[in-house]
């Protein structure tokens, strides 16, 4: 039997420990997923996912981020537009949208009577987008806990202004990334996809950035097997697929004037 961590990197590059940890199995197995049946979650998931995105580090104990969950099927439908036409997020039951949410803490400190141009900052902003993600992270795990998939969506920062009227945000709040939460659908169950080799990743001590190639160049090989496996239709090497991925501000969705639009939303104003 493949062990948990055979799959994520491949069997020659998994690390040779021995883990018996459900929980680390359960991190190992994780694949974003892009189907979903129309079953809702079940009562209090939502409200469970929530606590345990609570539950994580936030710096400062500022907990700047929110959460908006969408069911409606229209709101859904324009998140799936805005996103460029991704339909999963039409298709599963919760649509969160991950909030930097800066909005509160500017109230806060003005029901309090106290200035807050420390929130103008990028550092602010970066704390924000920080604690939205491990927030994110920590209802990934909880749903697939639960037995729920789900795939983030990076997309909803393509058009940010739209997607804040969309539901509504205050000048301090920017949706950073969405996340569909659901039941995978038959055959869309994904498939774990392997990583990097530790090599490439884990310095001891000191960075090394040329001693990765060989470590990339095997994961080329990894994904190349992994994209054979899935029947997944490229033959482009990971390596040559990121490389295009920045290769050009037009490569990245419109999100190249990204800060523009956040400082227009009420962020980054010092800077
Ligand atoms: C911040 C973030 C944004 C992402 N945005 C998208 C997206 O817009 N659409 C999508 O299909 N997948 C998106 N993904 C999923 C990644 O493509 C996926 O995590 C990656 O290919 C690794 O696959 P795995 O999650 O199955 O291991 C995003 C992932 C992250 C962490």
């Amino acid at each position: 039997m493949t062990s948990p961590l055979s799959k994520r990197y491949g069997e020659t590059d998994a690390p040779a420990i021995a883990l018996n940890s459900p929980a680390i199995d359960l991190m190992l197995n994780h694949r974003s997923v892009r189907g979903y049946r129309p079953d809702p979650l079940p009562a209090g998931a939502l409200e469970a996912i929530i606590a345990a995105a609570q539950s994580a580090a936030t710096s400062s104990n500022l907990q700047t981020w929110s959460v908006v969950a969408i069911t409606d099927p229209a709101v859904k439908a324009e998140c799936a537009a805005l996103s460029g036409g991704q339909q999963h997020i039409a298709e599963c039951p919760v649509f969160l949208l991950f909030l930097a949410d800066l909005a509160r803490l500017n109230r806060v400190a003005d029901r309090a009577g106290l200035p807050h141009a420390g929130n103008d900052t990028f550092e602010m902003f970066l704390v924000a987008a920080i604690d939205a993600a491990l927030a994110a992270q920590n209802a990934v795990m909880a749903a697939e806990i639960l037995g729920l998939s789900t795939v983030y969506i990076g997309a909803m920062r393509n058009r940010p202004e739209d997607v804040a009227r969309l539901i509504g945000l205050p000048q301090g709040a920017a949706a950073v990334f969405g996340l569909c939460i659901g039941y995978a659908a038959e055959g869309k169950g994904g498939a774990v996809k392997p990583r990097l080799p530790q090599e490439a990743v884990l310095h001891h001590g000191r960075y090394e950035l040329e001693k990765q190639d060989a470590a990339i160049e095997r994961y080329n090989h990894a994904m190349a097997a992994f994209n054979e496996r899935e029947r997944v239709n490229t033959t482009t090497p990971w390596t040559v697929h990121s490389a295009r991925r920045v290769s050009g501000p037009e490569s990245l969705s419109g999100r190249h004037v990204l800060m523009q639009a956040l400082r227009r939303m009420g962020f980054l104003k010092a800077e």
